[in-house]
């Protein structure tokens, strides 16, 4: 039976990679090792929590020696990283955090790995998951390749690009078994509300404002959640170790003709006249720095590895708005701040 650690789980792509973990891999033990920041919610993970082959562990990736106390107890097989200050936004206005929980906390992890494997390496694996941003802005063409050069241009892309960097240098220099994946914008059910999509829902839904920065020009490229989760399975036990992968879903929309998408299909969704929902659009001061475009070119892991998106855009991103229409409570909960007195009642308490 092997032991895999998940951290970040109780976020928005970690829980959909502890639950495909949970789900597929009967016979792995897996432990989610979360801080619950205002990101983490457990309410995620509450069909899949009382299955005997899961564990949670509220900790701090930034505390070193609690890490090396978790590594020494479950003595892991695997590591999957997806815990990370993620929102660009919060890392314009305070790049600390994002400083210590991305580098410093990624650095306890490899430190500890190293630590517990020091004597036998096979079979062992560390999974840097990290994001396109590292790659920079793109221009009107071209794509991001594996080996496109890192110009990180916000506190958050410059955070993930430096672990990645110190992920390979752990395994050029101490023969650490990592492998690291660079992916596109997600999107899907569970993603924290400060985000784009699930924040525009929301706001469609109790008639708020939809603030789009600049002039909504920026493009990014958007893939399924579980898309993601799927190559990501698919990377941490086929891909080549000391490799990088991109993911991506080959699916680049400009901001204001995903959100005029998004505006014409709540329309329908909530019986309103066509057009009523984007009267909501307010175009507000652009993001400091704000990158024009991102693409993933995502040959590498076609070829190598087999995996494409299998959700079409129009399926997902209409399944996505019923998943947040239907799970109301879900962002009732969120918005008011309730999810986080679960973790006491769920777990504290018993
Ligand atoms: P998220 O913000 O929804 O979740 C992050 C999780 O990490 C939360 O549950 C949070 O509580 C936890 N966490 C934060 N700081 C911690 C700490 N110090 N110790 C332990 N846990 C901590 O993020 P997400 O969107 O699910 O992203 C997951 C990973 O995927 C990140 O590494 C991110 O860089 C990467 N990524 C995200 C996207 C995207 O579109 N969301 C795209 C590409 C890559
Ligand atoms: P976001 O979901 O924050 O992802 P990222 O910045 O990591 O790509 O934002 C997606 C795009 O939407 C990005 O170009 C910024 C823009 N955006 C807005 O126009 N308004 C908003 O309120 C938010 C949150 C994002």
């Amino acid at each position: 039976m092997k032991t895999i650690l998940i951290t970040g789980g109780a976020g928005f792509i970690g829980s959909h990679v502890v639950r495909l973990f949970v789900i597929k891999y009967p016979d792995y033990k897996i432990v989610n090792l979360d801080k619950l920041t205002y990101a983490g919610n457990l309410a995620n993970l509450t069909d899949i929590e009382n299955l005997p082959n899961y564990t949670f562990e509220k900790g701090d990736i930034t505390d070193g020696p609690w890490i090396q106390q978790l590594f020494d107890k479950y003595r892991f097989d695997g590591v999957v990283h997806l815990a990370a200050e993620s929102h660009v936004d919060r890392s314009i206005s305070n790049p600390m955090e994002f400083i210590m929980t991305n580098i410093v906390g990624t650095v306890n992890l490899l430190n500890a790995a190293r630590a517990i494997w020091s004597n036998d390496l096979s079979g062992k694996r560390f999974y840097h998951i990290s994001t396109d941003e590292v790659y920079g802005s793109l221009g009107d063409e071209g794509k991001f390749l594996e080996t496109t050069p890192y110009d990180p241009r916000s506190p958050y892309s410059a955070s993930k690009a430096s672990s990645d960097h110190l992920v390979r240098a752990y395994f050029h220099t101490f023969h650490l078994p990592v492998v690291i994946s660079n992916c596109s914008n997600n999107y899907g059910p569970f993603q924290f509300p400060e985000k784009l999509v699930p924040l525009f829902i929301n706001n469609i839904r109790t008639n708020k404002p939809l603030p789009v920065y600049g002039k909504g020009e920026n493009v990014r490229d958007w893939l399924y959640v579980e898309d993601h989760a799927k190559a990501i399975d698919l990377i941490f036990h086929k891909g080549t170790e000391g490799e990088t992968y991109n993911i991506g879903g080959n699916n680049e929309w400009q901001n204001i003709q995903l959100i005029q998408k998004l505006c014409e299909i709540m329309d329908q969704k909530l019986g309103r006249t066509p057009g009523e929902s984007a009267k909501l659009i307010t175009y507000v001061k652009d993001r400091a720095g704000h990158d024009l475009r991102y693409a993933i070119d995502a040959t590498k892991i076609k070829n190598e590895l087999g995996w494409e998106p299998t959700i079409k855009f129009t399926e997902g991103f209409e399944a996505t708005v019923d998943w947040y229409l239907q799970n109301e409570e879900w962002m009732v909960n969120i918005t008011s701040g309730d999810y986080q007195k679960y973790y006491e009642q769920q777990y504290v308490k018993r």
